[in-house]
């Protein structure tokens, strides 16, 4: 009986590379709180995987414990669920190593984000960039995890975590979940508001190209005001020729939950300016909430490093369990305790 009332199980991760943006909190962070009430939770600060990218160790340490109060902020649960950094259980990289040795160099080269990253930092295409996947794939099948919520950019990771999950299962016997990913009907991928046909991403060096999670009011509405739109003065939904308004809808559609025709209706005849405001109100009245209980949080590290040791004190009781699994099925002598 217990067996069948058991929940299924979610893990997701962000990375700890600055503040997270509008993008991150509609495609993932906002799901994820959502999602608790249904599923058992892992959440996880994925600090190993920032590090494919040249980071200032002082603030990648900094960025870790402000991004654990954020999620907190945001309403994740310590309590129910587990909080966690990625480098604080250890068993990830070492399933990640045996996974690697179950994956196509062909299929690790196939992965756009890899060609991206490589395209953007030509001077630093190293062997963690190319692996990344793997480690992903490490993250969420060590919790055996159902479902995993994402914004549309991870979708092709995901994809290749199944196929592992599957490939392993076909060699060594049944041992994997095969996930699912959870990606949200409106807000799985926002477009940066100065280039809208890109995504929008925290390290894009134009600051007027994304609402952070951190920003003021004044600052939240002064850049969907400079959000860049077209000349025919329409609110109509097409992301071909209408980038820049469409990308608008769909964030007033992902706080609403207005359809995109109801949103057409409700500014016809009315000019971009109040679109934009009314875009702006509705993130700054979700936003700002968050902020106030974030400086709540943020002044108490103490609070903070205590949910994340007993976060990885309880993800690692789970992960070692899978790891254990995987030595025996693949082979690796393991002693009497
Ligand atoms: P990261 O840190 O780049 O992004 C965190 C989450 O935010 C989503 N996202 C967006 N969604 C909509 N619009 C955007 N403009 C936008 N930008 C980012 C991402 O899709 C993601 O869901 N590899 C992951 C972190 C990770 C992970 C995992 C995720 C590590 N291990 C295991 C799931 C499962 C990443 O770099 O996300």
């Amino acid at each position: 009986m217990s067996e069948l009332l058991k929940r299924k199980r979610i893990l997701s991760g962000i990375q700890p590379t600055g503040t997270p943006t509008l993008g991150n909190y509609l495609g993932a962070l906002r799901n994820w709180a959502l999602l608790q009430n249904s599923y058992d939770c892992l959440y996880m600060v994925a600090d190993l995987h920032a590090l494919t990218v040249r980071q200032v160790p002082a603030d990648l340490r900094r960025n870790s414990r402000a991004l654990t109060a954020l999620l907190l902020a945001v309403g994740i649960d310590p309590k129910e669920h587990i909080l966690f950094v990625q480098s604080h259980v250890p068993a990830h990289c070492e399933l990640s190593w045996i996974l690697a040795c179950n994956t196509q160099f062909g299929e690790l080269s196939r992965m756009t984000q890899f060609k991206d990253k490589s395209a953007k930092h030509p001077d630093n295409v190293n062997g963690g960039l190319f692996t990344y996947p793997v480690l992903m794939a490490s993250d969420i099948l060590i919790y055996n995890a159902d479902l995993v919520p994402v914004g549309q950019d991870q979708t092709q990771h995901l994809e290749l975590a199944r196929d592992i999950a599957g490939r392993f299962n076909n060699i060594y016997g049944e041992t994997f979940v095969l996930p699912e990913g959870y990606v949200p009907a409106a807000g799985a991928k926002v477009m940066s508001l100065s280039e809208p046909t890109k995504k929008m991403s925290k390290s894009d060096p134009n600051v007027n190209s994304f609402i952070l999670m951190t920003d003021d009011k004044d600052t939240i509405v002064r850049k969907f005001k400079r959000a860049v739109t077209d000349s025919d003065g329409m609110v109509h939904f097409d992301t071909a020729n209408k980038p820049g308004v469409s990308n608008l809808m769909t964030i007033y559609a992902a706080f609403t939950g207005k359809t995109m025709p109801e949103i057409e209706a409700e500014f016809a005849g009315k000019g971009y300016g109040d679109f934009k405001m009314a875009v702006a109100e509705t993130t700054v009245d979700a936003i700002c909430p968050v902020q106030e209980e974030l400086q709540r949080i943020q002044a108490d590290k103490a609070y903070v490093d205590g949910v994340l040791k007993d976060g990885a004190e309880r993800a690692a009781r789970l992960a070692n369990r899978t790891v254990s699994k995987v030595h025996r099925k693949v082979g690796l002598l393991q002693l009497e305790k």
